[in-house]
Parts: C-alpha cells; sequence; structure tokens
C-alpha cells in the first residue's frame, strides 16, 4: 500500500505505455491518480488495476478532441479529490507518410490530438482545476525527440510536437513567478503500443519487414535500445518533485542519445 497524499494529478491517455507507467508511478509515490483516455473498458479496466496495487486512482472516458469531453473529465476530477497539483499532458497519436499525399483529415488529426488537446487541457487544468490560483504546481507536457528534429514521412507529428515544445516554453516562462513549472518530455524510441504502429506504417512504406524497420531504428539510437516507458515516467516523477522546482519552460529528451538538443 502506499500512503496517500492530497497531491491530485491528471493524466491524459493513461490506459497504455508512457501515460499508464507514468500514473503506476505518481500513483505509488502517493498522488491520487485520475486518468482519461477514449476506450471506455480501458479507463476502467486501468483504474481497477492500479487500486489492486493500491493506488488512489480514478478516471473517466476522455478524448483530448472534444472540449465538452475535456471540460468533464477535469470537473469531475476536481469534484472528488479537489484542485489539480499535477497535470500530464501525456496523450497523443503518430500519423504521416508522403507529406505531398497527407489528407486533411489526417493532418488535422493529428494537431487537434497532440497539440489543441494540449492546450485545452491545460487550460482547463488552469481555470476548473485552479492551477492558476496556486503558488505550487507541475504541468509536463509528453512531446517527442521530434518536436525537436525533423522526422522523415511524420511532417504531421513533428509540426505537432514541435508546437507543444513552444507552447511548453511560452506557457513556462509565463507562469515561472508563480510556482507551477512547464515542461516537456520528449521521449526517444519507446517500446509501446504506438512504437508498434510506428514500425509497421514505416515496414509498409519502405516494403520491408517490421524487424528490420526494428534493426534500423534501433542502429539509430547510440544506446543501442528503445528506451522503457518506465524510463520516460521516472523523469515525469522527478519533475514532480519540489528538487525540480528551478526546472521550467524545458525540453528534456529521454532517448538513448538519439537527440542531442
Ligand atoms: N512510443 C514512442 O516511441 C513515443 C516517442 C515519443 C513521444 N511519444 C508520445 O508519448 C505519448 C504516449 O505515447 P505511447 O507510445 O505511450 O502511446 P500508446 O501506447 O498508443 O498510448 C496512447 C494513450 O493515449 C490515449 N489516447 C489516444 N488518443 C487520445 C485522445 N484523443 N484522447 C484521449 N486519450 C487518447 C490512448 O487510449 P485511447 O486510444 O483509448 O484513447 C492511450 O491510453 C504520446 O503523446 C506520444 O506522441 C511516444
Amino acid at each position: 500500500m502506499s500512503a496517500h497524499n492530497q497531491s491530485l494529478a491528471l493524466i491524459t491517455g493513461a490506459t497504455s505505455g508512457i501515460g499508464l507507467a507514468t500514473a503506476q508511478l505518481l500513483g505509488e509515490r502517493g498522488h491520487t491518480v485520475f486518468i482519461g483516455a477514449r476506450g471506455a473498458e480501458n479507463v476502467a479496466s486501468t483504474v481497477k488495476k492500479l487500486r489492486e496495487d493500491g493506488i488512489q486512482a480514478d478516471g473517466t472516458v476522455l478524448d483530448v478532441r472534444d472540449d465538452a469531453a475535456v471540460a468533464s473529465f477535469v470537473r469531475t476530477a476536481v469534484d472528488r479529490y479537489g484542485s489539480v497539483d499535477v497535470l500530464v499532458n501525456n496523450a497523443g497519436r503518430s500519423g504521416g507518410g508522403v507529406t505531398a499525399d497527407v489528407p486533411d483529415a489526417l493532418w488535422h488529426d493529428v494537431i487537434d490530438t497532440n497539440l489543441h488537446g494540449v492546450f485545452r487541457t491545460t487550460r482547463e487544468a488552469l481555470n476548473t482545476g485552479r492551477m492558476r490560483h496556486k503558488s505550487r504546481g507541475r504541468i509536463i507536457n509528453i512531446a517527442s525527440t521530434a518536436g525537436k528534429q525533423g522526422v522523415v514521412l511524420g511532417a504531421p507529428y513533428s509540426a505537432s510536437k514541435h508546437a507543444v515544445v513552444g507552447f511548453t516554453k511560452a506557457l513556462g516562462n509565463e507562469l515561472a513567478p508563480t510556482g507551477v513549472t512547464v515542461n516537456a518530455v520528449c521521449p526517444g524510441y519507446v517500446e509501446t503500443p504506438m512504437a508498434q504502429r510506428v514500425r509497421a506504417g514505416y515496414a509498409e512504406a519502405y516494403d520491408a519487414t517490421e524487424d528490420e524497420i526494428l534493426t534500423r531504428f534501433q542502429a539509430k539510437i547510440p544506446l543501442g535500445r528503445y528506451s522503457t516507458p518506465q524510463e520516460v515516467a521516472g523523469l515525469v516523477g522527478y519533475l514532480v518533485t519540489d528538487a525540480a522546482a528551478s526546472i521550467t519552460a524545458q525540453a528534456l529528451n529521454v532517448c538513448g542519445g538519439l537527440g542531442n538538443f
């Protein structure tokens, strides 16, 4: 059993991969974790599993592309557990292809999910979640090394993540005097269901097998392997601590050396 504290952490997209590992880590450290994702069954089963592990967990269905859903997600968390102390904007999607062939719908959905979703949820946490009135808080956006360097066949994704890094820097500077820090965590290649879908997409685009794509990607990573969701969550866990109070408006990589800036 973990010792529960009064801190409420909202984590979007926490039924899988990096978001799930983050919910586990913050929950084990005593935060109340309130999670959201589109799949209702996955939200329910994830909350159940976290509770079985002794974590104070709850959650609702959430689509970060939907204003009303975001409002309801934050409102429900606040009504049940009080104001928001930590927001982890993790929900995101991959998406790309040959840029000249990218359809409007794909472009807009990647930007809506990865960029507008971060803005929507952050604004809601600042207002309904009362973070704008606090003298301490943490906003952590899961961006990507693709938010710092261009990814071939990933223009919409790369554009959305660069924008998340810019949003993070601007809001971090704006809120710095308040004690609410805002940072981006930029994973490189992390072994999650999304990573598997990405490899499948490149295998099709390059007429290669998924194993060949994995070998090619691993060769690009100085560490020689994908990072784990737990390694990404570890940095989120550090940024949440008091020791990280002077880290704000930064975009920090967890990438096995893939990104150098
Ligand atoms: N894996 C990597 O290599 C990697 C690298 C760099 C950055 N990232 C970033 O890390 C974050 C998490 O990625 P992951 O690899 O852990 O992905 P994942 O395993 O596919 O998990 C994504 C999570 O987000 C939820 N989600 C997706 N769209 C959503 C929406 N519109 N509204 C609310 N929730 C939504 C999914 O649940 P539902 O589908 O049920 O909604 C799921 O819980 C993303 O922002 C991604 O861009 C990942």
